[in-house]
């Protein structure tokens, strides 16, 4: 199954997160690996997000896998392969491209992990 690359969604759109421009992390917070998530709790509302950046490339998805569902952590915030390669859903082992999000191998092949609306602007990344 092959789909097109969704729109990024805005956080905005999601429920118990906070508004367009808030602060999602600093580049500097990242670890070596570029990966980390990050979880917004409101009240009965939790949204799990992650950044994965790749040299000076930066991408953030929801932490979702378009599989079933799951988030592709299992913990912490190693979203890559053992090769550093590919992000990999920790359920099934879907693996995805680490830029664009796309399912290069596994059970959701083709379909695409969602991506988030940011902007990034001194060293800071941003919802937009
Ligand atoms: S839930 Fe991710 S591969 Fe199945």
């Amino acid at each position: 199954m092959s789909e097109s690359i969704p729109d990024p969604l805005s956080l905005s759109e999601l429920d118990g997160t906070p508004p367009v421009g808030s602060l999602i992390c600093r580049l500097d917070e990242l670890p070596s690996h570029g990966g980390k998530e990050i979880i917004f709790v409101e009240g009965r509302y939790r949204t799990s997000i992650f950044v994965q950046k790749t040299g000076d490339f930066v991408a953030v998805f929801l932490n979702h896998c378009p599989h079933a569902g799951t988030p592709l952590n299992m913990f912490g915030d190693r979203f890559l392969d053992m090769r550093g390669q590919n992000i990999l859903c920790r359920t099934h082992g879907a693996t995805f491209d680490r830029k664009n999000g796309v399912c290069i191998a596994g059970p959701c092949k083709g379909r695409y992990l969602r991506p988030i609306a940011h902007r990034v602007e001194n060293g800071e990344i941003f919802s937009i």
